[in-house]
């Protein structure tokens, strides 16, 4: 086991009916005045916007609305948000949504520390932060994690870029969690959201060297529960228990737990994603589902030991003639797992055509983004991630 560090500051207030309490949680923070912030009409049409203020009037903290994120968060809300909350005199964001809202509040938590620097210049890496406004969530997707995470990711619509950035002082002060508010999601985004989640831990599991045991048996006991209960959501998605479940995995599978002691994280699916989100808008989980199994196939003989593990641990794969055969069995019973939740497992599935000159500015833009290598599982470069996007046709 490697060393490591854990910080994990974000008190999380889950179950039935927890957004009733949002008034008095943030009092408990001796918070006065809050920027809500939001995405589309879902908060809206589900009056859960309604409720949380009415929960604000309650507890006497004076509020003031800004809705409009969307997937794949903008730059230029962001901008947006940051002037409002000032004007506003906020103290505090509070995200009503998922991982994109919560990433557009964590963004203007930094632009309201710093308000003489440009935020983007911590997405572009030009810079270190030296404060975040707090941020707390209603939390109303299970996927990004962001809930937990120490990351937030912003497009930049004037130049096309889906930057992460990762840095403690963003880490919610408090996370909101009713399963319950997760039911009204259209289909493809519960599947989306259980494949975003998986991909959380598994980018943490392939990697080289060290022993781990409890860590292993949390990520593979993580992604056994989020397989099943997105099968069980797929056929009732009013169930409340699996809503729970993936809800809770949601935070854990991106708060480091499943990670802990292992020689650094992959990320590289996440990177190749992040330029397919943003050159095509695509949904963030569909687009990792898309180009997974062509990663895999392209590294599993540099990580082996770990795709056979995963492959008998996690997919209940029995161990066949070769390591080999049963790492490939492995991630072809994820792809099949992807299929039956209906997810894409390549580009055109995901409704995508990219063509060479455009794989080619992606696999520039993800190696120019991560410094010009990325990945533990094996170290790609901007050759290997072209030839990803590719085999991912
Ligand atoms: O905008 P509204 O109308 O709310 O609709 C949203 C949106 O269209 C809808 N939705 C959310 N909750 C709903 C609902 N619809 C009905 N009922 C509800 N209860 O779902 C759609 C997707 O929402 P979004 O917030 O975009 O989803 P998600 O949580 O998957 O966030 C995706 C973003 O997070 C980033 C992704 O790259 C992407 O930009 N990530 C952030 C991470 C982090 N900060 O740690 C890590 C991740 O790896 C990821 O990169
Ligand atoms: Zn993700």
């Amino acid at each position: 086991m490697f060393d490591f560090q854990y910080y994990a500051p974000t008190r999380v207030v889950f179950g039935r009916g927890a957004e009733a309490r949002t008034g008095q949680l943030l009092r408990e923070l001796g918070v006065n005045r809050v920027l809500v912030h939001y995405g589309g009409q879902s908060a809206v049409r589900s009056g859960l916007l309604d409720r949380v203020e009415a929960s604000l009037d309650e507890a006497g903290i004076a509020h003031t609305r800004l809705g409009g994120v969307v997937p794949n968060p903008r730059l230029s809300k962001v901008r947006e948000g940051a002037r409002l909350a000032r004007d506003f005199g906020a103290e505090l964001i509070l995200a009503v949504g998922g991982g994109s809202v919560i990433d557009s509040s964590k963004a203007i938590g930094y632009s309201l520390a710093e308000p003489e620097e440009d935020v983007w210049d911590l997405y572009a890496r030009k810079r270190k932060p030296r404060g975040c406004f707090p941020v707390a969530c209603v939390l109303t997707i299970a996927a990004a994690g962001s809930e937990m995470s120490n990351s937030s990711v912003i497009t930049n619509e004037e130049t096309g870029e889906k930057r992460g950035y990762r840095n403690d002082l963003c880490r919610l002060k408090l996370a909101i969690m009713n399963p319950e508010l997760t039911v009204t999601l259209p289909p493809y985004q519960t599947a989306a959201g259980c494949t975003d989640i998986l991909m959380h831990t598994l980018e943490r599991y392939f990697t080289q060297g060290g022993t781990l045991e409890l860590t292993d048996r949390i990520a593979e006991g993580l992604l056994r529960t989020v397989m099943k209960s997105a099968l069980i959501l797929r056929d009732d998605p009013a169930n409340y228990d699996a809503r729970a479940e993936v809800m809770w995995a949601s935070s854990l599978s991106h708060n480091d737990l499943t990670g802990l002691g292992a020689n650094g994280m992959d990320f590289v699916p996440h990177g190749l994603e992040h330029e397919l989100g943003g050159m095509f808008d695509v949904t963030h989980g569909a687009g990792l589902s898309a180009v997974w199994p062509a990663w895999a196939r392209y590294v599993y003989r540099d990580c082996l030991p770990r795709f056979v593990q995963f492959a008998v641990n996690v997919m209940e794969i029995r161990p066949g003639a070769s390591d080999e055969e049963t790492a490939l069995a492995g991630i072809a019973a994820l792809e099949d797992f992807f299929r039956s939740i209906h997810m894409p497992v390549t580009l055109k599935e995901l409704g995508v055509e990219p063509t060479e000159e455009q794989i080619l500015a992606m696999a520039a833009s993800c190696a120019k983004g991560a410094g010009g290598k990325k990945g533990t599982a094996k170290v790609m470069y901007e050759a290997d991630m072209a030839e990803i996007y590719r085999l991912a046709r």
